[in-house]
């Protein structure tokens, strides 16, 4: 078996997995096309969700064809490396015909610069902190190639740090946001999408210059609801084999809520978690609501 739970290794000093790591050169040298669209985000904030907004926009809300493949075979993961002879992203994207939409977890900073060059669009998603590390507590459980993610409270302290794969959550949604004014990146929230989907999916349509009829809209937004998603086997991994992702440990499709974290933070990890934060995010303009 080729998989196993790879060891992180420093990138520009992100904490990647060892064959994203090795395999770095092609990734940092890909050649994006001024209609690729990237949707960017840290793990677990609502990347897949929205992976299926963006294809089911495209496909003019289309269901059978949004059913085509896998949500990771329909938008190929930028710089996912397995060891051969499992095509790396790259090389996957390479037979993508254009327009392509393309998933990466990737900081601002490591982004290939010829996203930035062509102009790209980039939908950034962004999740608050604590559902986001809570969500990702449990990914790494039943996620087979990642790190052990071990004690909760080591694990919380790892996400603060910004040890943990891809690096750190405040840089990430930091950088982002800042960077919004300098690039075409629409920021959407998680908490957002939750509180109103058709609302956040329209501001996604204008971004992308879609536009649908509202019956069709309303559609989408049925069609991406936490519960459709969990039960359609194109949207819940459960393609991926057990040996990679092992659903009964945790599904993909957990819980979808906001506010999850309570279930899991003691009053003294919240409260020094909060302290924290606040340090980490004075002065930049970013917030997030960790209830809706
Ligand atoms: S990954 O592996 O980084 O691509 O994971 P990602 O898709 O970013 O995050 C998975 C979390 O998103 C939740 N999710 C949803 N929430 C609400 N509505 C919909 N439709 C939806 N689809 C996925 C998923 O349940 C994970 O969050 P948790 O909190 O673990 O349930």
């Amino acid at each position: 078996d080729v998989f196993h739970r790879f060891p992180l290794q420093l990138v520009h000093g992100i904490p990647l997995m060892e064959p994203i790591a090795q395999q770095w050169g092609p990734i940092e040298n890909f050649q994006a096309r001024p209609d690729d669209l990237l949707i960017s985000t840290y793990p677990k904030a609502g990347t897949t969700w929205m992976q299926e907004i963006v294809d089911l926009i495209l496909v003019q809300g289309d269901v059978e064809k949004a059913c085509r493949a896998p949500t990771h075979i329909r938008i190929p993961f930028l710089e996912i490396c397995s060891p051969p002879p499992v095509p790396s992203g790259v090389q996957q994207l390479a037979n993508v015909p254009s327009p392509r939409v393309i998933k990466t977890h990737l900081p601002f900073q490591l982004v290939p610069k010829s996203f930035w060059e062509n102009r790209c669009k980039v939908i950034y998603v962004a999740r608050n902190a604590k559902d986001n590390v809570v969500s990702y507590y449990f990914f790494d459980q039943m996620n087979k190639t990642q790190p052990e993610p071990g004690p909760w409270e080591l694990y919380l302290q790892m996400f603060m740090d910004g040890k943990l794969a891809w690096g750190s959550w405040y840089d990430h949604v930091c950088r982002y946001w800042a960077e919004r004014a300098n690039h075409c990146i629409l920021y959407v929230f998680y908490e957002d999408m939750k509180e109103d989907p058709a609302r956040e999916i329209r501001r996604v349509m204008d971004f992308l210059e879609v536009e649908l009829p509202p019956q069709v809209l309303e559609k989408i937004v049925q069609q991406t609801s936490f519960q459709i998603m969990k039960e359609n086997p194109m949207t819940n991994y459960s393609s991926v084999p057990s040996t990679i992702f092992d659903q009964t440990v945790s599904p993909f499709m957990r819980k979808g809520q906001v506010g999850d974290w309570k279930n899991h933070f003691t009053v003294a990890q919240s409260e020094a978690f909060d302290a924290h934060y606040q340090r980490r995010m004075e002065g930049t303009g970013l917030h997030f609501r960790t209830q809706i």
